[in-house]
């Protein structure tokens, strides 16, 4: 988990956490093709006369958020219903997160260490990849702490092939490190359900670093060459895999007060580039919601699960209070 200013962090004295079985699966690095997953028969979307799915006759797959276990939640959804999967799940950082008051925490500490993070972890990662759609991604936010064995895991799952992206979300926060550089990147791991299907836009933001750029009648910006003008995208530079959105800060009017909360600008990138109007978002780990309101605001339906009941009442809360953006 990245820093959360003005929150605090104390270390647990030891519980594990739920759902789960330990696999080894998760340190075989020399798996090449997709791993299977075990556990429960996967259910079968419905199916209408013409036999596409129906998702809007499936009660499940409206808009909801729900507080459960999310392997139980999971378990229960269609094979191929999503379009779109982002998680934010605990990082393994060996702590209890809290924020503020200290109403809000969730537990980020797995006794066994990496090896029994990764036995929480990998079941449900194997649900997201039978749920998503052969349209769909997934994203998986993580830190320092976990992302290099969580790759491997993905990469079994999904086949190396299938993966799109490791993005840094550059945060810059205050605060120094006189024995380390100061660690202020999250990493965000992407991977599509099957390369070449999946939706992707290209997405454009700020402004070209080109030296000796101009600007025609029209406010174009192009370059002089010796064949001529060499005009760039007038909407600015598509975006790479890193990008510098700010951290939240503890008086940003957006923040929740939920420890862990992501800024809507990050949520609101990966839904734009990653699905389209109409179609199903859906966050497993919650937490306060972001994803979901974000998906909301950009006319899109959504699912949301997390095992906390304050999340998700402050999720709902959110919820009751966004409408779609205009346009
Ligand atoms: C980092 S927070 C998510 C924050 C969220 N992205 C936001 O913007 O508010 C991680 C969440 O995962 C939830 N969680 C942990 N284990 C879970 C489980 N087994 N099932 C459902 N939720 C779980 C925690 O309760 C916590 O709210």
């Amino acid at each position: 988990m990245q820093p959360q200013r003005g929150s605090t962090n104390r270390t647990r004295s030891g519980k594990a956490a739920t759902g789960g079985s330990a696999s080894a699966g998760a340190f075989e690095l020399q798996r090449s093709t997709p791993a299977k997953c075990s556990g429960r028969r996967p259910r079968r979307p419905e199916l209408t006369s013409r036999g596409a799915c129906d998702l809007t006759n499936a009660h499940s797959l409206r808009s909801t958020v729900r507080t459960a276990d999310n392997l139980a939640y999971m378990r229960g959804l269609p094979d191929a219903s999503i379009d779109l999967i982002y998680i934010d799940p605990p990082f393994n950082t060996g702590r209890q997160q809290v924020q503020g008051v200290a109403a809000d925490r969730f537990d980020d500490y797995w006794p066994g260490g990496v090896r029994s993070y990764l036995a929480f972890l990998e079941p449900r990662l194997c649900e997201l990849h039978r749920l998503l759609k052969p349209t769909g991604t997934l994203y998986v936010h993580l830190d320092w702490h976990a992302v290099h064995y969580v790759k491997v895991v993905l990469d079994g799952l999904f086949g190396d092939t299938n993966f799109l992206n490791e993005i840094i979300w550059d945060y810059r926060t205050g605060g120094v490190n006189t024995r380390w550089f100061a660690r202020k990147h999250d990493t965000i791991l992407s991977y599509a359900r099957q390369r070449g299907q999946h939706t992707f836009h290209v997405l454009r933001d700020g402004v070209f670093r080109t030296e000796g750029l101009n600007y025609d009648e029209q406010g174009r910006p192009y370059k002089t060459t010796k064949r001529g003008r060499l005009y760039f995208h007038p909407d600015g530079p598509a975006l790479t895999d890193v990008w510098s959105i700010p951290f939240l800060s503890t008086v940003s009017r957006e923040r929740s007060g939920y420890p862990g909360q992501k800024p809507m600008a990050l949520l609101e990138r990966i839904i734009r580039a990653s699905s389209n109007p109409g179609e199903l978002v859906a966050d497993f780990f919650c937490g306060s919601g972001t994803t979901l309101v974000a998906a909301k605001r950009l006319g899109r339906r959504y699912l949301g699960c997390d095992s906390s009941a304050r999340a998700t009442a402050i999720t709902r809360r959110r919820l009751a209070t966004t409408n779609p953006a205009p346009g």
